[in-house]
């Protein structure tokens, strides 16, 4: 039989690649999703695709009732926890949502978990959680100095999970570190549906190569980097998504919690997306320089060695077809899921 897998937040960008991606490769995937940042059409896309129906509970990952109606309805052996706040922005002007959703929610889940003996568990935490000084490329050992109430929000968790693990060797969890995801699924059916004027770049590229957006701005062409704009690691969502199914398997043969770096190990600069971008739109994208942004590094990206080693994944995708994606996605959904 097929094993069942809860995926908290399944019906967000990540969260709805990796449901996919579940299915694709056996999985039966439960969803828990409040649709605070969502809605279902993405399962809807995901069960035409696949054929497959998709077990779908709409509610708060910190709700115990529905937790335990989850894990008594559903033979569950382990959970993908996305569900979560993600804005730094928002975070730094709206802290306690951002502590009892990601935080409190965690803790919740895990609790629940306890009492229905479920103790596979992989998190969906961020590079956020270094430091701004982290020397790249970045290691998990690392120091960690989240600069936002997020980064700490998510750092907090991973916390909780290492003592979790630490204090009964039955729990086993994968603590993931993404860095910067972007893409959409080839099929061009499910992809990033940013509320509003997007935060990060590739969202914003999108938009302006469709003409929802004027141009491009460039925080900062003075960095020491090759052109001068600031360079992140860019790792393609299906990538992503499938580091997860990795997880899954590294799991059983795992003990305790182990924190493990997601992405491609090399950084990209601003032009160099919008250059690649150009190529996959076929046009000109019009940007302009500003200032730096207070709290922006130069440039950061991953050592994802650990990852390679033990979870057997690496990334294979590369800009030109996180790019292709992003606009095969953003030019057939041209106002997204509506
Ligand atoms: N997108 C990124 O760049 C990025 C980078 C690093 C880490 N992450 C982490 O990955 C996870 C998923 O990110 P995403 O980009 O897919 O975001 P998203 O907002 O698209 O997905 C999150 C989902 O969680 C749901 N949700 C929020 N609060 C909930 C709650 N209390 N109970 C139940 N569901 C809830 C939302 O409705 C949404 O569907 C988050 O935990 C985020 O912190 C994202």
């Amino acid at each position: 039989m097929a094993k069942r897998i809860l995926l908290t937040g399944g019906c967000g960008y990540i969260g709805s690649h990796i449901c996919l991606e579940l299915i694709e490769q056996g999985y039966q995937p439960v969803v828990l999703d409040n649709l605070s940042n969502s809605s279902t059409t993405p399962l809807q896309r995901i069960e035409q695709l696949t054929g497959q129906h998709i077990p779908f509970i709409e509610g708060d990952v910190r709700d115990e009732a529905i937790l335990d109606h989850i894990f008594s309805t559903y033979e569950l052996s382990a959970t993908i926890h996305l569900a979560g706040l993600k804005s730094v922005a928002e975070s730094v002007a709206a802290p306690i949502a951002y502590y009892q959703t990601n935080f409190g929610g965690t803790v919740a889940l895990c609790q629940a978990m306890q009492r229905h003996r479920v103790k596979h568990f992989i998190y969906s935490s961020s590079a956020t959680v270094y430091g701004l000084t982290a020397q790249s490329p970045i290691r998990e050992d690392a120091p960690t100095a989240p600069a936002s109430p997020y980064g700490q929000s998510k750092l907090m968790a991973e916390i909780a999970l290492r003592d979790i693990a630490h204090a009964d060797p039955q729990w086993k969890i994968a603590i993931l570190r993404y860095f910067n995801p972007v893409g959409a699924h080839a099929c061009g059916q499910i992809g990033e549906d940013p509320c509003g004027v997007p935060n990060n770049l590739m969202p914003y590229v999108s938009q302006v190569a469709a003409g929802k957006q004027p141009k491009i701005r460039i925080f900062g062409n003075d960095y020491p980097t090759p052109d001068g704009t600031g360079m992140r690691d860019y790792l393609h969502v299906c990538d992503l998504a499938h580091a997860h199914l990795c997880a899954l398997r590294w799991l059983d043969g795992a003990s305790g919690a182990k924190v493990f770096n997601l992405g491609t190990g090399r950084g990209y600069s601003v032009l160099e997306i919008i250059r690649a971008y150009e190529k996959a739109c076929g046009h000109a994208l019009p940007f302009q320089f500003l200032p730096r942004r207070d709290g922006d590094i130069a440039s950061y990206h991953a050592e994802p060695a650990l990852a390679t080693r033990e979870l057997r994944w690496s990334a294979t995708r590369t800009i030109e077809d996180m790019c292709r994606d992003a606009w095969n996605w953003q030019s057939r959904n041209p106002n997204g899921y509506t």
